[in-house]
């Protein structure tokens, strides 16, 4: 902590890169003070994902009183703030438009920096505000619906990709799973709830473990595979057991995620894991890892499943740590949808 700063450090994050709405204030980096998120899910749920227009139109219709009642719920108004942070990348180009442009105008009319936050950071720094202390270096797993990664931190804001997928992320692939089962979007809540009553070993998945020792992901393969199996079975005009197929698909992915896992801490020598990211919200997997971890004396870290899914504390808590650094944004920061973890 910086205790030459007398006044408290107020963060209002705001977070719009996909269908939800969101914002929070946070002080000094690990208290939360209030947070709101105006979801769209319901919205897209009927045309199986998230419809880019459709969510630009929702994210600028709603942004205004999801940060007026975020406020107002922490009892902070604009000129008490040390900085606002958004999100800027990566996400849908329109909705991270609207997040930018609001924080912009906000942050330009308190007088107050902008700081720009890459939203895969945000995912892994919702850690943070659990566990302010933890220590570096760390590897990172992120899971989420666009993006799987492993990310190796020496310290704030240095860090490196060392690991990613080569097609799907594994939320996408939970995602496109549970629509060819039918059971709706997003998928990865409603396969772990079906996997509930399954048998994982019912059904043969292959797990991709690439070349030996790459910690590269490929989830397509074991994807295609279950969509051969509802395929063939269609054709045949068979039942297959929905519940046994999620739980052996949501099994496969994990054990691919926790095999892989065990290799990149081997390989770097990491003895702290943070778990990140959307699918991070998974109890099976989070139960694996943490009886393996536990076997290896790994510490292990992960958000509460609130802040796994996109939230706007995750976005305050990294601004939190660029604010420190002073790291701050021109007014002329953009949108980047394709900005990467570098
Ligand atoms: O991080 P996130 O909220 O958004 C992105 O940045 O992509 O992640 C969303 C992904 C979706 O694919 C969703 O199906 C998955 O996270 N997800 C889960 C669970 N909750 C959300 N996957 C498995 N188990 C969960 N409980
Ligand atoms: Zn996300």
């Amino acid at each position: 902590m910086d205790m030459s700063a007398h006044r408290p450090v107020f963060i209002l994050g705001i977070e719009t890169s996909c269908d939800e709405t969101a914002a929070a204030v946070l002080k000094d980096g690990r208290e939360l003070l209030s947070q709101s998120i105006a979801s769209q899910v319901a919205t897209h749920q009927k045309y199986g994902g998230v419809v880019p227009e459709i969510a630009s139109r929702e994210h600028s219709s709603h942004l205004p009183s999801v940060v007026e009642r975020t406020l107002r719920e922490a009892q902070v108004g604009f000129c008490d703030l040390a900085a606002i942070a958004v999100t800027y990348g990566p996400g849908l180009v329109g909705p991270l438009l609207v997040g930018v442009a609001g924080a912009k105008a906000m942050a330009y009319a308190a007088g107050i920096p902008l700081i720009g936050v890459n939203h895969l950071e945000g995912h892994i720094y919702a850690n943070f505000l659990a566990q302010p202390a933890i220590p570096f270096p760390f590897l990172a797993l992120l899971v989420s619906g666009g993006h799987t990664n492993f990310v190796y931190f020496e310290g704030h804001g240095a860090y490196r990709v060392i690991g990613r997928t080569r097609d799907d992320a594994a939320g996408e692939a939970l995602d496109k799973v549970a629509r060819a089962l039918g059971l709706g979007y997003p998928g990865g809540p409603l396969i772990q709830e079906l996997a509930r009553s399954g048998d994982p070993k019912s059904f043969e998945l292959p797990r991709a473990m690439l070349e030996p020792g790459s910690l590269d992901f490929s989830f397509s393969g074991m994807k295609s595979a279950v969509l051969n199996i509802l395929n063939t079975a269609a054709m045949r005009g068979e039942q297959l057991d929905q519940a046994d197929l999620a739980a052996a698909f949501q099994q496969a992915v994990i054990e691919v995620l926790v095999r892989k896992t065990l290799v990149a801490l081997e390989q770097t020598g990491a003895k702290t894991l943070l778990l990140a990211g959307g699918v991070a919200a998974n109890d099976l997997l989070r139960e694996t890892l943490a009886l393996e971890l536990a076997q290896r004396g790994i510490s292990f870290y992960y958000p509460p499943p609130a802040l796994c899914t996109d939230n706007g504390a995750m976005i305050a808590t990294a601004g939190y740590y660029h604010y420190r650094r002073g790291n701050f944004a021109p007014w002329t920061l953009n949108a980047v949808p394709g900005l990467q973890l570098s």
